[in-house]
């Protein structure tokens, strides 16, 4: 790798946008990852530069860090991923975005329902227990 493929916390910092901390940060939650120079410095490859500009729009999607982490496994570890790569998570991020909107549709909608009638019963109002967790529970009451 060449020197100029390789930077420092502050030169990721400025380069990115990110603040320190939150490299830091990410860096302990196993999101980006760096490597110690001889000495003893951390250093980071220019590659982390695409993965904290997606980690920023992943966050301002509504993604967790978990999520984005779990979409970061997918992405090949032996090489920089590709254009296709970088595409396929795009995609299933697309995917993920269009279940989360259509999920609040009908939370919206039920929303409409529910406050002409404002009993949030544990046991009809599907805002209340939207999967009937209970109910997996077979039936007859589990809360006595
Ligand atoms: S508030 Fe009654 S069904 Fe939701």
């Amino acid at each position: 790798m060449e020197k100029k493929d390789i930077l420092s916390v502050g030169e990721l910092a400025r380069r990115s946008g990110v603040a320190i901390s939150a490299i830091h940060f990410y860096e302990s939650k196993g999101l980006i990852h760096s490597h110690r120079n001889s000495g003893n410095q951390r250093r980071f490859s220019r590659g982390m530069l695409r993965i904290l500009a997606y980690i920023k729009v992943a966050q301002r999607l509504g993604f967790s860090l978990e999520e984005i982490k779990a979409a970061f496994r997918d992405l090949p570890q032996d090489r920089s991923p590709s254009p296709e790569d970088w595409q396929k998570m795009s995609r299933d991020w697309e995917q993920a975005l269009t279940d989360r909107i259509d999920l609040l549709l009908r939370m919206k909608e039920q929303l409409n329902l529910c406050i002409g009638c404002g009993c949030l019963s544990l046991y009809q109002c599907p805002l209340r227990n939207p999967n009937d967790e209970l109910g997996k529970q077979g039936s007859g009451p589990h809360l006595l």
